[in-house]
């Protein structure tokens, strides 16, 4: 058997890591092993119980307010401990966190193998985004799988050198998430029903990115107001991110308007409900990029520069950058003129089939660690 141990601890990394710990748990060519440093604590726990995945290890690092650095050395320190008493066969971990950056660095320390799932992602600008550039790119070298979600990711990894026989294009296993989500009884609030059935056309939005807190995301919240008063059809859903510096902002501009709904972070299965629903997704989010061309919804992502072009050059998304006067600009095109929304709601797949998780545990089982 091979000992596998997955290692996450934030929001994305958990929706996205628990299709292959569901895979590995399932087959009894592995023997796995879970451990969350829970950077993220609720919007952990809410992923952790969709998911029905019980930690075997739970460093319980988050702190409110938390620098990187705090997060680096706290999870780096409670990992390293796991690691000396738990000799496994590989580490995996996915994405850009910074508990990501961790598993791959701890990995090393010991000498033991780390797959970096969703490898390759690039923008090239070290500033965007912030620090999930720079956590990504650190991971390369200490990687010894990479499981590129797409051909672009894949080479981006070769252009750095990185050896072609350790790249595989698995596909995303955020698809694989929200697939089988999608498949899951779902257990609507009465709350967040009654906000579904509406009437207008309902406007998405989330936003949490360390780059946009201050004076982008104040330009984020003041373009929502805006499209929300030349447009007195369309009223907004707003589930905040747990990151008071974000609810601060999200809440001074968007709280007193009577379209405007901020309420918490759904849970995934109603997350994707609501995508569904929406009529225009207003995001800075890498993983709802990824999720919304798979339901055939236009995005605009409120970001400077992008690692997934892929659905930009699928045309379902568009990156609108953070002044108030383009995001309202390209938003109220897409309010006013049908068959702009229309050629940009069309449901497409760049990133992946559903099947990435089973790719990434055949791989293991045929490269042996
Ligand atoms: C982190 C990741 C980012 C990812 C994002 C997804 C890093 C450096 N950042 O950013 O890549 O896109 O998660 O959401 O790895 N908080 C809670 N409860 C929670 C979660 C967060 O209270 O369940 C609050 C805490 O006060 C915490 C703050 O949010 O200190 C920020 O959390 P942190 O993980 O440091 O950064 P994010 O912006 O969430
Ligand atoms: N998501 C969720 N509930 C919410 C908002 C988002 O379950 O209220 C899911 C979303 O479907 C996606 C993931 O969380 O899978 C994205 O997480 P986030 O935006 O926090 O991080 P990023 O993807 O930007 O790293």
């Amino acid at each position: 058997m091979i000992k596998v141990m997955t290692v996450f601890g934030t929001r994305p990394d958990a929706i996205k890591m628990a299709p292959v710990a569901r895979a590995l748990q399932g087959d009894p060519r592995f023997e796995l092993i879970v451990t969350v440093t829970g950077q993220h604590r609720e919007m952990l726990d809410q992923v952790l119980r969709v998911f029905q995945i019980k930690p075997d290890f739970d460093l319980q690092i988050m702190s409110h307010g938390q620098t990187l650095s705090e997060i680096t050395t706290r999870a780096l320190s409670g990992l390293d401990k796991v690691l000396a008493q738990n000799r496994v066969d590989v580490v995996l971990a996915q994405g850009d966190t910074t508990t990501t950056f961790v598993a791959a660095l701890t990995a090393f320390y010991h000498k033991i193998p780390f797959g970096h799932v969703e490898a390759g992602l690039r923008t090239y600008d070290l500033y965007n985004p912030f620090p999930e550039e720079m956590n990504r790119r650190l991971c390369a070298p200490l990687a010894e799988y990479h499981f590129a979600p797409t051909e672009q990711a894949h080479q981006n990894l070769i252009s750095e050198r990185i050896p072609a026989e350790r790249i595989w294009v698995t596909g995303n296993t955020g698809i694989d998430a929200v697939l089988w989500v999608a498949e899951q009884p779902l257990d609507l609030s009465p709350e967040l029903q009654s906000l579904l059935n509406r009437e207008g056309r309902m406007i998405l939005l989330t936003c949490h990115r360390r780059e946009n807190l201050g004076e982008p995301m104040t330009h984020i919240a003041q373009a929502a107001r805006a499209l929300l008063e030349r447009f007195p059809d369309t009223y907004l859903i707003l589930p905040m991110h747990k990151n008071p510096l974000v609810r601060e902002i999200l809440t001074r501009y968007l709280d007193n308007h009577p379209r405007a709904f901020l309420i918490e972070p759904l849970d995934y299965a109603p997350f994707a409900h609501t995508m569904k629903r929406a009529h225009l997704i207003l995001t800075d989010s890498g993983g709802v990029q990824e999720e919304a061309p798979s339901l055939g919804k236009p995005v605009l992502v409120m970001r400077e520069t992008t690692e997934r072009p892929e659905g930009v050059h699928a045309g379902t998304s568009k990156l609108v950058g953070t002044e108030m006067s383009l995001i309202v600009e390209e938003a109220a095109a897409l309010l006013e003129d049908e068959a702009l929304y229309h050629r940009m709601a069309q449901a497409v797949n760049p990133y992946g089939d559903g099947h990435a998780a089973e790719r990434i545990i055949q791989i293991l089982s045929e490269n042996r660690p």
